[in-house]
């Protein structure tokens, strides 16, 4: 009964601000002005496009492509389970180590603000 309240209290405040969303996320984690240009796009030409440019992605991208703001909107939620590791599809990057908690993040609220072209 006592835990019953203490996860309501704690479920009922989840959504107020994105602290309580990220609660793990450092203060030197710059998430605001989430920008597709400025904060989206560089978090796949540093880790994704490697091998899912418009070029490789045939071949060394299972052939998804995510170069371009059409390609990367249509997939963003296999983008974000797949870079989030937690479920049925390939973890990505592949072969590498799983992205900084705050590119994670950044995409996700991207995601979350509905995928503005900006
Ligand atoms: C070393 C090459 C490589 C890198 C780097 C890489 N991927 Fe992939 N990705 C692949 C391959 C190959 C596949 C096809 C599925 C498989 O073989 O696991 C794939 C599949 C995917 C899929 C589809 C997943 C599924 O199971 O359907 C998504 C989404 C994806 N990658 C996103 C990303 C993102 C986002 C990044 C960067 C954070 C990234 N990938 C980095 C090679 C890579």
């Amino acid at each position: 009964m006592f835990a019953a309240i203490i996860a309501a209290g704690v479920c009922s405040c989840y959504y107020d601000s994105e602290e309580g969303l990220y609660p793990s996320i450092s203060s030197t984690c710059d998430t605001t002005n989430v920008t597709y240009s400025g904060k989206v796009v560089p978090i796949f030409a540093n880790n994704c496009l490697s091998c899912h440019s418009n070029a490789r992605a045939a071949s060394s991208g299972g052939s998804v492509a995510l170069e371009n703001f059409a390609d990367v909107s249509a997939q963003a939620a296999s983008i974000s389970a797949a870079i989030n590791q937690t479920g049925p599809l390939s973890p990505m990057p592949k072969n590498g180590s799983k992205l900084k908690a705050c590119l994670i993040t950044t995409f996700d609220i991207w995601v979350r603000n509905g995928k503005p072209n900006n």
